[in-house]
């Protein structure tokens, strides 16, 4: 064995030591008991309380609006993907803050030009190039009015 080597062995000794000491302290309790993987994490993220409700609980209150959604383009949407989670509301109608979301910006989140995006899917505008003249979006297209404007 070459000299060099020799010397540092012992270094390589200390250097594993110190890797399994710090490994037996770094580990969570729960690690490996199912698998590669923090077996508590399972209950922690089960815990996690549920802020989103689904469209049928809006409609047993909000059967106007939920009929107007029914644009056929946007009746695909849910509602709580605009108006933001819906539990608290839910629970409590005074209570819950929902979002009024009708913004150029909040609408470009789906809309605007990305070429990531497939035309064939959803439609796109440059939200700086079209009707800039109005503020918001809604002025021209309310998600709730567009059925009746069909007509
Ligand atoms: C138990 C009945 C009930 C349910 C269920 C319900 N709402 Fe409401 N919602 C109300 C009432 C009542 C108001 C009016 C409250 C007010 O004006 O203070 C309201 C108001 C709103 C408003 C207007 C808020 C504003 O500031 O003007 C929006 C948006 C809304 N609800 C969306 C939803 C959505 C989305 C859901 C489903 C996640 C939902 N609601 C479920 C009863 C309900
Ligand atoms: C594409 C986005 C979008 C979706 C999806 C959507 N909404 Fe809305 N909603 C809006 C916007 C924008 C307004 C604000 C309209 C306004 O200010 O005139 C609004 C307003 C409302 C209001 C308040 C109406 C008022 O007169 O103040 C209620 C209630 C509501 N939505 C319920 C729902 C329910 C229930 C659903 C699902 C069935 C739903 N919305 C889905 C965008 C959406
Ligand atoms: C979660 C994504 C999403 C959001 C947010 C959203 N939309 Fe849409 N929108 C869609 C989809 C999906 C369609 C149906 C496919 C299509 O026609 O582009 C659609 C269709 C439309 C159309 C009809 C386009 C056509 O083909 O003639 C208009 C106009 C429109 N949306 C305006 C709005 C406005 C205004 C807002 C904001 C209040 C909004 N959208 C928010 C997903 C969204
Ligand atoms: C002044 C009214 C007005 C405003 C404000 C407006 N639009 Fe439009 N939008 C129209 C008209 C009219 C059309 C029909 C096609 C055209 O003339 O461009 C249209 C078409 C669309 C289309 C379909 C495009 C296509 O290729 O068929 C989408 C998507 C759309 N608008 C989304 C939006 C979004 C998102 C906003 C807010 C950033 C918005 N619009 C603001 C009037 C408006």
């Amino acid at each position: 064995m070459p000299p060099q080597l020799k010397t540092l062995l012992p270094l390589l000794a200390v250097f594993i030591c110190i890797f399994l000491v710090a490994r037996h302290f770094l580990i969570p309790e729960s690690f490996g008991k199912y698998g590669h993987y923090r077996a508590d994490s399972m209950d922690e993220t089960a815990a996690i309380p549920i802020n989103y409700v689904g469209k049928e609980a809006c409609a047993e209150c909000h059967d106007t609006e939920t009929a107007k959604l029914a644009s056929d383009l946007h009746s695909v949407l849910s509602c709580e993907i605009c108006h933001g989670p819906g539990a608290l509301h839910v629970a409590d109608a005074e209570k819950g803050i929902l979002l009024k979301p009708g913004t150029r910006e909040f609408c470009g989140t789906c809309h605007s030009i990305n070429p990531a995006r497939r035309t064939e899917v959803i439609n796109q505008i440059d939200t700086k190039e079209h009707h800039p003249e109005k503020d918001n979006c809604i002025d021209c297209h309310n998600p709730h009015a567009v059925w009746e404007l069909k007509e």
